[in-house]
């Protein structure tokens, strides 16, 4: 998986550095090519030399030392990188690129690259726990940096706690994943591209009166992870988002809906050119019998709400499927495997992606789903817990491969 992979590795300046021996070995092993920059710092805890000597390849530290007049160094490892990878990152080097600082050679590399970026923080316990490197941390991941978390155990300075760099083993298998990661992810492109996805994501409104009305606590995290994902992978996408609480994605054409009816009418609107249907929406199965052209008044000691049923989205999709992809989600509380095959049967949908809602981590509001995914043959694959945006790709992997009659895997 590794071969061939152009690795920028940045070693920075605490005493874990002499583990990046150990990460750099392994790493060329696997057939990597990796090109080393340590920073000032950093050399004194390990020699140029020594990385040099285990990577083949010159080790970069001085921002002006540059050898080769055809390139400027710093630019020119920033392209030809396919993974950025710190280890171990320090606070300070973790700081600066928050703010974007490039005062040498790595983090002028830093800011000029587009490749992915990973970093494996490594400090004293309390430094890791700092509020200010916890912030400065949290806005990499939010910006796209991916982070191998320290270890916990005895650390350098004498202290017991969370601030170990990962060992080399584990950092390589995270890389390792990360490529093979990558390369689904365009094999799935291949399959995806061009392909028109529908989705709907969030509840929806059902009106009592002009200030009232009757909705769920869907945030859209889920059917907005799934747009997102197929956008991802190529497709033409249009998300139908009813409530949602968080903010919609850009770039991806987007129909704002209230109640469930006017999810049906701009669904039916699109099903005609979808090739994969996905019904993330948490659709109102009720709605009231009456929506009241004033506010009403409050005058008896009881109220009662006459309700009708809604058209089951899913369902009447399921009848009037020709070649479209259907795909349904269910939040259930129990007996989770039995509804879900009811439903996946009973809504004639090609899958139909199963969560048990009072599991920690899954179902409304949260980022993180554990689901499982059905057929009508069964279960297909019950997912580990894991991010709403993994969900959605491995979802989508799964129908782009069986509209396309390949294996998913
Ligand atoms: N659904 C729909 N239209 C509705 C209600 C539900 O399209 N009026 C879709 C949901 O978007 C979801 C699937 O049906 O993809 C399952 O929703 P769920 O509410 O779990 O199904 P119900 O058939 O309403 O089952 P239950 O009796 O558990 O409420």
């Amino acid at each position: 998986m590794l071969r061939g992979k152009k690795i920028v590795l940045g070693i920075t300046g605490g005493i874990a550095a002499y583990k990046a021996a150990a990460l750099c070995s392994g790493l060329v092993k696997q057939g990597a090519d990796v090109h080393v920059i340590m920073t000032d710092s950093a050399s004194k805890f390990i020699t140029e030399l020594t990385l040099q000597t285990l990577s083949r390849n010159p080790v970069h530290i001085d921002t002006f030392d540059e050898r080769n007049p055809e390139v400027v160094t710093h630019i020119h490892l920033a392209d030809l990188a396919d993974l950025v990878l710190i280890a171990p990152a320090t606070a300070n080097t973790i700081s600066k690129m928050t703010l974007g600082l490039a005062d040498d050679m790595l983090s002028s590399m830093l800011l000029a690259t587009t490749a992915p970026i990973m970093i494996a923080p490594a400090m004293n316990v309390h430094m890791y726990q700092h509020p200010a490197i916890m912030q400065n941390m949290n806005t990499l991941v939010s910006r796209g940096v991916l982070m191998i978390e320290p270890g916990e155990g005895m650390l350098a300075c004498g202290y017991v706690g969370k601030g170990r760099l990962e060992e080399p083993e584990t950092i390589i298998r995270v890389v390792h994943d990360f490529f093979a990661a990558q390369q689904q992810r365009e094999e799935m492109r291949h399959l995806m591209a061009g392909r028109k996805v529908t989705v709907t994501a969030g509840g929806t409104i059902e009106r009592i009166d002009p200030v009232r009305y009757i909705t769920n606590d869907s945030s859209g995290k889920m059917g907005i992870a799934v747009a997102r994902a197929a956008y991802a992978m190529g497709a033409d996408v249009r998300l139908i988002a009813g409530s949602v609480q968080v903010p919609l994605p850009e770039g991806i054409d987007t129909v704002r809906v209230q109640s469930a009816q006017d999810m049906y009418e701009a669904v039916i609107g699109e099903w005609s050119h979808t090739d994969i249907m996905v019904q993330t929406a948490a659709v109102a199965d009720y709605r009231p019998k009456t929506v009241h052209a004033t506010k009403m008044k409050k005058n008896d000691e009881n109220l009662v709400l006459e309700l009708e049923k809604t058209t089951d989205i899913l369902e009447s999709l399921g009848q009037r499927k020709n070649n479209q992809f259907l795909i349904g989600f269910a939040a259930e509380t129990n007996n989770v495997a039995e509804y879900a095959m009811g439903k996946v049967i009973r809504k004639n949908c090609d899958l139909l992606v199963a969560n048990d809602v009072t599991i920690a981590g899954a179902g409304f509001g949260t980022d993180t789903n554990k689901v499982q995914i059905y057929d009508a043959q069964g279960l297909v694959e019950d997912l580990p817990l894991m991010s709403k945006d993994d969900v959605a790709f491995r979802l989508l992997s799964i129908a782009a491969s069986r509209l396309n009659g390949v294996s998913a895997s």
